[in-house]
């Protein structure tokens, strides 16, 4: 099977911003992690981080001619404001878990509200790094077992 790993905005910062909330891994050691994970059951883990909008609606067309199978993405502030992504990812038909590593019910007010939650195959949040390596079992069983 083939997954696209997404990260959106300021998720390049992982390790250095605000550790208190993000944790101290870095966005390369959770790749890292998920790639090791991935080629040992025998998928292909793609991954792409943007602080641009634009650059990850393409990303997600992109993948639609790659034959991704799910695609796993943490989007970000963008969770809270792009219709733009919830587009692109109901235009591909592509089937999608979203993440968070803090649990985005647990903060501000404005960030309890997502565009993409009621259309995703899942939502994962509040765990931290770990979140992102029970996306990718969840999507690996997915996969495997069709
Ligand atoms: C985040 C939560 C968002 O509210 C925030 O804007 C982020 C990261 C998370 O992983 O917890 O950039 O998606």
């Amino acid at each position: 099977s083939k997954l696209l790993l997404l990260n959106g905005p300021n998720l390049n910062l992982l390790g250095q911003r605000e550790p208190n909330v993000y944790g101290t891994q870095t966005l390369d050691d959770i790749i890292a992690t998920l790639k090791t994970q991935a080629s040992q059951r025998q998928c292909e883990l793609l991954s792409f981080q943007s602080n641009a909008e634009h650059e990850l609606v393409e990303r997600i067309h992109q993948a639609r001619s790659e034959g991704i199978d799910v695609i796993i993405i943490n989007p970000g502030a963008l969770t809270h404001t792009s219709i733009a992504l919830r587009d692109a990812l109901l235009g591909v038909s592509i089937p999608f878990i979203e993440i968070h590593l803090s649990n985005i019910f647990a903060r501000e007010a404005f960030r309890h509200q997502s565009y993409l939650s009621d259309i995703a195959a899942g939502v994962i949040m509040g765990l931290g790094p770990v979140g992102y390596e029970l996306a990718l079992q969840a999507a690996l069983s997915k996969t495997q077992s069709r």
